[in-house]
């Protein structure tokens, strides 16, 4: 049998890449209280929210309200996306654990979601690095579209690979690949990391994955198998990207949980304390959540009481 990892890491990015693509805006009190619920799963990180430009999402407008309003558990990280210097300043003054800068290996995804090129993006990002680590902050290097593009299609391993490269050039601590539309199958993530061999291990990276069409959790499977540990998920499978139509929905992180832990792959989330989590916030939303394990275990239809 094939062995798989002893333990998983989990990003909780329910917050950020969930409430961004919501059509509904989620009152600031719902977020610190989703959040808050979020602390007690035992998830190693929270994706808080984004200090972008509140033009371009203006469900995360309230991202310096939420970081002063939730209650921050020992030995969670905090972490938010950062888009330029003036998303850095304000993560400063959040008082953030990390601080997430976002590429993309595809350049009409760049140009839609941060109206500038891939190149400009890195210059863009070059002074940002420079002011997080002299704040000695963590930097995470996001790569969207790392097997498809919603505009171009399918996408060059190579490119995702280049575009790695020129991120830890600058300074990233880590790069997070994301999947953000949710064509990948299995192979998908083998192609990717072969591309990724002799400059980091699978091990060395996070995943991010998008559930639209079912595949999320297979391909998660596959990661494992090769040796990735650290993953990004969404209570109760809220997500998707504003800029990447029919990017609905990220992995549950229940589906994650459970898959993982059936497996002694252990997760360390409570999953009672997710579906609480995830519970409240479909009660602010008002509507279904689409997270497999959340509603198979009558988590969306219990009392309702968060
Ligand atoms: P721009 O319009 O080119 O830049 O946006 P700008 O400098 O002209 O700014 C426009 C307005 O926003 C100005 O206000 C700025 O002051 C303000 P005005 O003068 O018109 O009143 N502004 C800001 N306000 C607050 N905080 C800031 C900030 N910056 C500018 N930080 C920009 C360029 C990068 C700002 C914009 O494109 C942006 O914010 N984009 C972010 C979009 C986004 O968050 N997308 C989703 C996240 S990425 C993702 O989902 C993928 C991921 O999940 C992984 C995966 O699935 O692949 C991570
Ligand atoms: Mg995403």
């Amino acid at each position: 049998m094939m062995s798989l990892p002893a333990t998983i890491r989990i990003n909780e990015v329910g917050p950020r890449d969930g409430l961004q693509n919501e059509k509904s805006i989620v009152s600031t009190n719902d977020k610190v209280a989703f959040i808050d619920l979020l602390s007690q799963t035992g998830v190693a990180e929270i994706e808080v929210s984004s200090f972008v430009s509140p033009k371009w999402v203006p469900q995360l407008s309230d991202a310096d309200e939420v970081f002063s309003k939730i209650t921050r558990r020992e030995g969670i990280i905090y972490s938010a996306l950062v888009p330029n210097l003036r998303g850095l300043e304000r993560a400063l003054n959040a008082n953030v654990d990390k601080v997430s800068i976002f590429a993309s290996a595809s350049e009409t995804f760049s140009r839609k979601n941060i109206n500038a090129t891939i190149d400009e993006s890195i210059d863009r990002f070059r002074p940002l690095v420079e002011e997080a680590k002299k704040a000695a902050l963590p930097i995470r290097g996001y790569i969207s579209c790392v097997v498809a593009c919603p505009y171009e299609g399918p996408v060059d391993p190579g490119a995702v690979r280049d575009l790695a490269e020129r991120l830890l050039d600058l300074g990233v601590d880590e790069i997070d690949l994301g999947e953000t539309i949710g064509v990948a199958v299995p192979t998908d993530i083998e192609m990717l990391y072969d591309e990724f061999e002799g400059l980091l291990e699978p091990s060395q990276t996070t995943l991010h994955l998008h559930n639209t069409r079912g595949t999320a959790l297979a391909c998660a499977y596959r990661a494992l198998q090769l040796g990735v540990t650290r993953f990004d998920a969404s209570c109760a499978g809220l997500g998707g990207c504003p800029y990447a139509p029919g990017a609905a929905g990220n992995l549950a992180t229940e589906d994650l949980v459970y898959l993982c832990d059936q497996m002694n792959c252990m997760s360390g989330v409570e999953l009672e304390k997710l579906f609480k989590a995830g519970r409240h916030i479909a009660l602010a939303l008002g509507r279904k959540m689409t997270g497999r394990v959340f509603s198979a275990d009558g988590a969306d239809t219990a009392s309702g009481s968060s």
